[in-house]
C-alpha cells in the first residue's frame, strides 16, 4: 500500500478540459479521473475528489476486497478499465445504496471511499472524498406532477449540498423563474416567493397561495422595493459576467441573507467570472450533478 503525492479530481461527463485547465497542472488524466500533485485545491468542475489516494497491489479479488475492507465499510466504484474484474471486487465489499433521496433530507453522513483498477494487480483507492454520494451523482425521488420543469433538481442539489432549505414563513426572491420549477419547489417548502421573469409562469405555479409574479427583467428590480428577503435565488440566462453585476448589487444593498445562482456559460467557459464567483467571501462555487455547461454558486450566509 503506497500513499500517492496526489490528489484525483473527478470531472463531471463533457467537462474534463474545464477541471484540466482550473488545475492547471494535471499530471494524468484517465478517462474522467484527472490525477494532480500535492494536496486537494478548491475547484469548481469537480463531481467528486479523491482526498487521500492510495495505490494497492492485490492478488485476487478476494485479496483486493478484503484489503479495501480493511482501510474503512463503504466503497464506489469508479470503473475505467476491466469492467467485470472491478465489478466482481466491488460486489464481494458490502452493498452500498444508491437509491434515490427524497427532498429534503440531509446527504448520507457515512463516509464513502472511491477506488478503481488500474490494471489487473492494481487499485487505487481514497478513503476519503468530498461527496457522500456514488461518484457524487445526487440521484432524487422525482417529483411528477408537481414541477412544470426539472430545473428543480439543480435547485434540490443545490440545497442538499448546503444542508439548508428555506422554512415555512422565509421569505425567496427567484429571479428568471418562468415556467416555475424553483418556485413550484420553494412554495413546496412553505415559502413565500416573489418569482420575478419576462415569460409567463405555468399557470398551476401562477395560482399557487404563496407565489407573488414580477412579470418584468430581472435587472430592472432595486432590491429596496423588495425589502429583506431570507434567500436569493436566480437562475436567468444571461452571461455570467452581467450575473455578477446583478449579485454584487444586491451584496451591497445588504437586505438578502442566502443566495444561490446558476452560471450559465454559452460558448466558451468564462474561467475568468467563475474565478470571480468563487472569490465572493463565505461562497461555494460547484458543478452539480444536475448541472449542464453551468455552476452554481451558493452563499450559505453573508458574513457581516
Ligand atoms: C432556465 S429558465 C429558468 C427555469 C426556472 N428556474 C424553472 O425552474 O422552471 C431561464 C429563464 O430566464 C428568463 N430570463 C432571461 N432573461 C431574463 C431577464 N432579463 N429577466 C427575467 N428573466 C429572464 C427566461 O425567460 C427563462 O424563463
Amino acid at each position: 500500500v503506497k500513499r500517492l503525492d496526489q490528489t484525483i479530481y473527478l470531472a463531471p461527463e463533457g467537462f474534463v478540459d474545464e477541471l484540466r485547465t482550473e488545475l492547471g497542472d494535471a499530471s494524468d488524466v484517465r478517462e474522467r479521473l484527472v490525477f494532480a500533485p500535492g494536496p486537494p485545491r478548491t475547484v469548481a468542475w469537480a463531481q467528486n475528489v479523491w482526498l487521500e489516494p492510495y495505490e494497492i497491489e492485490i492478488g485476487s479479488i478476494t485479496d483486493a476486497a478484503r484489503k479495501l475492507r480493511s482501510i474503512q465499510r463503504n466503497w464506489a466504484l469508479c470503473s475505467l478499465t476491466l469492467h467485470r474484474r472491478a465489478k466482481l471486487i466491488q460486489d464481494a465489499l458490502p452493498h452500498v445504496s444508491a437509491r434515490p433521496i427524497s427532498f429534503p433530507s440531509q446527504a448520507p453522513a457515512a463516509p464513502l471511499g472511491s477506488w478503481t483498477l488500474l490494471d489487473t494487480h492494481r487499485l487505487i483507492a481514497s478513503p476519503n472524498c468530498t461527496s457522500p454520494f456514488p461518484n457524487g451523482e445526487v440521484e432524487f425521488k422525482e417529483d411528477r406532477q408537481g414541477p412544470p420543469s426539472r430545473a428543480y433538481l439543480k435547485l434540490w442539489e443545490a440545497l442538499v449540498r448546503l444542508g439548508k432549505w428555506p422554512r415555512q414563513g422565509e421569505r425567496c426572491i427567484e429571479l428568471g423563474s418562468s415556467p416555475g420549477g424553483w418556485t413550484y419547489a420553494l412554495h413546496k417548502l412553505g415559502a413565500d416567493v416573489i418569482s420575478v421573469d419576462k415569460a409567463p409562469l405555468d399557470p398551476k405555479v401562477a395560482a399557487l397561495p404563496r407565489v407573488s409574479i414580477l412579470e418584468r427583467s430581472a435587472f430592472s428590480i432595486e432590491p429596496e422595493e423588495v425589502g429583506a428577503v431570507d434567500w436569493w435565488f436566480c437562475d436567468v440566462i444571461c452571461y455570467p459576467a452581467r450575473l455578477f453585476t446583478l449579485v454584487s448589487r444586491w451584496l451591497a444593498a445588504g437586505t438578502c441573507r442566502r443566495f444561490v445562482a446558476t452560471l450559465k456559460f454559452q460558448g466558451r467557459t468564462d474561467h475568468q467570472t467563475a474565478r470571480r464567483f468563487a472569490a465572493i467571501p463565505g461562497s461555494l462555487l460547484v458543478h452539480l450533478f444536475h448541472n449542464k455547461h453551468e455552476l452554481t454558486w451558493i452563499l450559505a450566509e453573508v458574513e457581516t
